[in-house]
């Protein structure tokens, strides 16, 4: 699909979030590689979809903790696409569980998937990427103060881990204009873990849980700010404030 547009990867963006930042780069002019795991008759559904707006777009099967599988996938985006303009490493298991139950298996699949796997995709892209590139991390609201999580700890660990490994990143590239940024969603409205409607505010000051959108809106922002970089932007109602 070799061509002249920009091009965006996406890491699990099949459905969801990841599937809806990949159809809002595609009407933004990108060129899309939709990284899935099982999703295959989505992530395929999707291609199609943008393919008929007039866009390329290709689905590729890949594990993201998973070292080699990565390596594959990027050495195939040089073959292939031939350039990585913007990653988002919007993969991020949540499973949650007390601490007290969490166990050695859970925390390396957690930390394996959200955090590894970002930095194996940066890793790789980061070769394929020209100047004025951008990498976007996909965080978790309230992280820019350390609390603790007993519920979910392994993937509060990955997030805050993926935050430092955001600003690391954005210091190491800068001299190559590559900009590194998060965007940290609170409770979307599509969450596992959504409180009732009449218990929203007591959590969340705006009232409401945060829509794919609002996410997309932050992203798009972070395309276009060129002067932007190591920031985390939350986006969730003023979650955790
Ligand atoms: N939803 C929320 O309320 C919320 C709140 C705060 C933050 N976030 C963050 O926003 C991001 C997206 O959330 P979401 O709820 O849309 O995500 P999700 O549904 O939990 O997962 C997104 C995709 O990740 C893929 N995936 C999982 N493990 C993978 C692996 N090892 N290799 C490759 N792909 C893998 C899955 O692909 P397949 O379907 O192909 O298997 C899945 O469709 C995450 O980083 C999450 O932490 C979400």
């Amino acid at each position: 699909m070799s061509g002249s547009a920009p091009v965006a990867v996406v890491t699990g963006g099949a459905r969801r979030l990841g599937g809806h930042l990949c159809t809002m780069l595609a009407a933004r002019g990108y060129d899309v590689v939709i990284f899935y795991l099982r999703s295959t008759a989505a992530a395929q559904a999707l291609a199609q979809q943008i393919e008929g707006t007039g866009r390329r777009a290709r689905a590729r099967a890949v594990d993201v903790g998973v070292e080699a599988q990565v390596a594959a996938a990027f050495a195939e985006v040089a073959r292939t696409e031939g350039r990585v303009d913007v990653l988002v490493n919007n993969v991020g298991n949540y499973n949650p569980q007390d601490i007290t139950a969490l166990t050695p298996a859970v925390w390396d699949a957690t930390l394996a998937t959200n955090l590894s796997g970002a930095y194996y995709c940066c890793f790789h892209a980061l070769p394929l990427m020209p100047a004025e590139g951008n990498i976007i991390n996909i965080g978790m609201a309230g992280l820019n103060g350390i609390r603790a999580n007993t519920r979910g700890a392994d993937y509060y660990v990955s997030k805050t881990g993926l935050l430092s490994l955001t600003r690391s990143l954005a210091a190491g590239y800068a001299d190559r204009h590559i900009r590194v940024n998060m965007v940290s969603p609170g409770q979307l409205d599509n969450s596992v873990d959504l409180p009732p409607p009449h218990e929203m505010g007591l959590t969340v000051p705006l009232g409401r849980a945060g829509e794919l959108r609002d996410v997309a809106q932050a992203v798009e922002y972070l395309l276009d700010a060129r002067y932007v970089t190591g920031v985390n932007i939350d986006i969730a109602g003023g979650y955790r404030l």
